[in-house]
């Protein structure tokens, strides 16, 4: 099938390269002439991994193609994906939707046939109708419709969750095309026995911002329990072990630490809120609002945790960074846990010393004052305390002995619950989490 997929960031670039992947012929609309450039010739301007032989295999083979212009998206293909950002408004906690409108306004006047629009993007419920009622005044003589078909894909993990999703997810207005075309489209996923789901495009919408809310409330449930462990002695690591077994709390996204951040579960639960808000429902989602304070004091503690080792000050110390990304196997810095312990640090006086396998670019667009250090090691040059803050496998795989010639001082505050304690203890260091 000919399909168009507009906007070709870690969503859109994945999703093209992946409905090729599938045997569709796509074109890939980016509106940013240098992305647009390096995507056409064949890689992808950001870290994820097996996504780059994927885009240049479809791209030497020509099943995917890039451009700039709506006028060659209308006349590509019929189904138009939106996989533009939806980011949190400036000093507002709901979803800036001007990419998505834009789109929409741009296309659907150029289109000469009937067409499917199938949103991608991650929106307040309601956005589809909304959309839906504007596509209709857009319309010149042909039906234009609007589905919602939300993504789950985590980055890092970008490709493997959208070609074996969990499930396919569609919310459909009564009438419409969209899931026969959805049929066609994800076929080989579907008779795999991936569960579809089609329902109407509000509980489309709240699927993919009640995953996202759940997410963020299982990361600050054991942060939380991680405070009382704190004030108890007690170990929550093995109580998220212990508690994981039941299959009803399930292990996986319960590992404590410096809590969540990135561009999708921040932004996602404050949208959620606010849009809960306008829908008189506030109430029903207050906990949201903990679930956010839980998680920003995780970063707070971090660095009032540096100080306490420091001996109660900051000022004149050097603190070595490991990790910069939001999350291992992302070069991705969007409201980054790490960055923002390592600026809180320097502004109390410290010098910081950051280092990431990937995020290093991005990280100095973002943090210019903060000092980059070339490898792990040189990051430890004389430190006071070397703090890991996400847990990329060089980290964890961290050997205390070959680190010990570069610090100041044996301490280490691991930030993510992931180093062997004990080897470090044993070591001699002095251990934190
Ligand atoms: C998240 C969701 O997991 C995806 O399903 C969703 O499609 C995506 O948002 C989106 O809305 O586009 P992602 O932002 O890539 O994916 O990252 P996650 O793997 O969810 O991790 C988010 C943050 O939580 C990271 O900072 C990670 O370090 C932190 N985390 C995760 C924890 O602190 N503890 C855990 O146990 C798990």
């Amino acid at each position: 099938m000919r399909m168009v997929v507009l906007g070709l960031g870690y969503l859109g670039a994945t999703h093209a390269a992946c409905m090729a992947e599938l045997g569709h012929e796509v074109l890939g609309i980016e509106v940013i002439p240098d992305k647009r450039a390096q995507l056409a010739a064949g890689e992808v301007p950001f870290y994820e991994p097996g996504l780059p032989e994927l885009l240049k295999k479809h791209i030497d083979s020509g099943a995917l193609k890039v451009s700039g212009s709506y006028t060659d998206a209308a006349d590509f293909a019929d189904v138009f994906f939106i996989a533009v950002g939806t980011p949190q408004k400036k000093g507002e906690y709901s979803a800036d939707l001007q990419y998505v409108e834009s789109a929409i306004e741009e296309l659907v006047p150029l289109l000469t046939r009937d067409a499917l629009i199938l949103g991608k993007s991650t929106v307040p419920v309601g956005t589809a109708q909304k959309l839906s009622e504007r596509v209709d005044e857009l319309a010149k003589d042909v039906d234009v419709q609007i589905a919602w078909n939300p993504e789950f894909l985590r980055e890092g993990f970008a490709v493997a969750d959208t070609l074996h999703p969990d499930r396919v997810v569609l919310g459909a207005f009564p009438g419409s095309c969209a899931e026969e075309v959805c049929r066609d489209i994800y076929g080989s996923i579907i008779s795999s026995g991936t569960p579809f789901i089609v329902t109407d495009p509000p509980t489309a919408e709240l699927v993919k911002t009640s995953a996202n809310a759940f997410l963020a409330t299982k990361i600050s449930f054991i942060n939380a329990i991680a405070e009382v462990c704190d004030a108890a002695g007690a170990d929550v690591r093995a109580i998220a072990d212990a508690i994981g077994y039941d299959a009803r709390i399930g292990r996986r996204f319960l590992n404590a630490g410096l809590g969540f951040g990135g561009g999708c579960l921040p932004k996602d639960i404050r949208a959620f809120m606010a849009r809960a808000g306008e829908l008189g429902a506030a109430e029903a989602l207050s906990f949201l609002r903990e679930v956010d304070n839980v998680n920003m004091r995780r970063r707070t503690r971090m660095v009032e945790l540096t100080r306490e080792v420091c001996g109660g000050s900051l000022l004149g110390k050097r603190i070595a960074i490991l990790g910069a990304a939001f999350k291992p196997k992302s070069d991705d810095v969007r409201d980054s846990p790490a960055l923002n312990v390592a600026g809180q640090i320097q502004l109390q006086g410290a010098s910081v010393a950051v280092y990431d396998p990937k995020a290093m670019d991005n990280s100095r667009k973002l943090f210019p004052t903060l000092d980059y250090a070339v490898s792990a090691h040189e990051a430890c040059d004389k430190a006071d305390v070397v703090l890991v803050l996400t847990e990329w496998e060089e980290f964890v795989s961290l050997n205390p002995s070959d680190l010990e010639p570069f610090v100041r001082q044996r301490n280490i505050i691991d930030g993510r619950n992931c180093l062997d304690a004990s080897s470090w203890k044993s070591a001699g260091w002095r251990y934190c989490a």
